[in-house]
């Protein structure tokens, strides 16, 4: 049977966007040297359990040992040093400082779409998902969003690869691929250094100045720190939002019951981000390093592997949600691991929800008609760690 995943063309390896459950939760794969992690409960167990489920996977990459590139990455880091930075940045983040943003969001989301108010057609991710959370984080740091291409053209190399990533490199062209990424990323890190030495000495009202000067027990992060994670913040401002508004926008053209519902009660909009972040997750895979042997989903793992935890796959498991097949914005409740879970739970999450919620309101209320154009499919993110929408074409006219 064709899926709409199989007409939308979401990477082959995605069985669970299929309405397939997987053999088994938990599954060695031998020739890529990992584990693969497909269980919704097994992947709560590892987010809760940060000493056994380390987020260093340094020793499985000895090239991104280097503490330039390494040291300020929220992602890679384990308890204590986890909590210290994550305390420090989330006062620089606040609920407070996002939610008042609202104002300024809609005001952006106006402007972008004024831009093709008369087009009988346009394209969504260029016009709006691209540019809103680009510009929004931009402005946040306090660099300029009008460099904004730039940024796309350093981050595109990231996630334009579309094999399954493997500790057996025997041929090195994996090594070869990290090297090319790192090359291309590092103008943007030498961006965001020079901003961030700018705000040394001259203090601005924006989020890298207050980086800048940020204390953790007394010492002030270093330049790599900062850099490190100001380049986190600018490069998951940029595809996982965007990919967000594309999938709830293509999910709710593919289920026009529910959209109608979501149309003439606006308080189902929320319910409706929260269930395209389960049906489509942006994010499909996290890693971890089991410290200690252990039993996970009925199999014994020896210390020290990879696991690749499919949150996507999670969010479809039938032992955690009713007919997981089914895109229902009424779900309720929706434990999804679109945005992880525990200490590492997103924390752009209240920003990327103010602007799915923004952005799709302001699309409901301007089109009433708006619908995908047959003529011109969907293309997605070609990496199978990514589940979104890379373009998506659509028609404005009549219902
Ligand atoms: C962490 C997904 C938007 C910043 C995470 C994690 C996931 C995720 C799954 C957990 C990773 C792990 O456990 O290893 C998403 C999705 C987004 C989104 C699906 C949009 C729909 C954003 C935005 C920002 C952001 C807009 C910032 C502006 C972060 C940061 C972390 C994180 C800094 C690391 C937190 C930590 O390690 O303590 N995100 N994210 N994310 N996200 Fe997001």
């Amino acid at each position: 049977m064709t899926t709409l995943a199989d007409q939308w063309g979401i990477h082959p390896e995605q069985f669970w966007v299929r309405g397939q459950q997987p053999a088994q939760p938990v599954e060695f794969v031998e020739e890529l040297g990992l584990w693969n992690v497909y269980g919704h409960q097994e992947a709560a167990r590892i987010f809760s359990d940060p000493r056994t489920y380390s987020s260093d996977l340094t020793m499985f990459f000895p090239e991104i040992a280097d503490p330039s590139m390494s040291e300020g990455n929220l992602l890679q880091m384990d308890p204590p040093d986890h909590r210290k930075l994550r305390n420090l940045v989330s006062h620089a983040f606040t609920p407070k400082i996002v939610a008042d943003l609202e104002p300024r969001i809609h005001a952006l989301t106006g402007e972008l779409l004024d831009a093709v108010a008369d087009k009988q057609s346009w394209e969504l991710v260029a016009d709006l998902a691209y540019p809103l959370p680009v510009i929004v984080i931009a402005d946040l740091l306090g660099v300029p969003s009008g460099d904004r291409e730039l940024f796309r053209h350093w981050v595109d190399a990231l996630f334009a690869n579309a094999n399954q990533f493997s500790l057996k490199d025997e041929s090195g062209e994996q090594a070869r691929e990290f090297q090319k990424q790192q090359e291309q990323l590092q103008p943007m890190l030498d961006y965001l250094r020079a901003h961030a030495a700018e705000r040394r000495t001259k203090p601005r009202e924006d989020l890298l100045t207050q980086l800048v000067q940020a204390e953790v027990d007394g010492d002030r992060l270093n330049d790599n720190q900062v850099v490190n994670f100001a380049s986190i913040l600018l490069l998951a401002g940029h595809i996982t939002t965007t990919m967000l508004l594309g999938n709830t926008i293509l999910c709710l053209d593919a289920h026009p019951e529910q959209a109608a519902q979501v149309r003439a009660d606006r308080s189902k909009v929320p319910g409706a981000i929260e269930e395209s972040l389960r049906f489509l997750s942006p994010f499909s895979a996290v890693a971890r390093r089991n410290t200690e042997e252990v039993e996970l989903g009925g199999v014994r793992l020896p210390a020290n592997q990879m696991l690749m935890v499919w949150v996507g796959a999670a969010n479809r498991d039938a032992r955690q949600f009713d007919r997981p097949e089914v895109f229902d914005v009424t779900r309720d409740p929706n434990p999804h691991l679109g945005f992880g879970r525990g200490i590492h739970f997103c924390l752009g999450a209240p920003l990327a929800r103010l602007e799915g919620r923004v952005a799709l309101n302001l699309l409901l209320d301007r089109f009433p008609g708006l619908r995908t154009d047959p003529e011109a499919p969907v293309t997605f993110m070609p990496s199978p760690n990514l589940t979104g929408v890379r373009s998506l074409p659509l028609l404005t006219g009549g219902a």
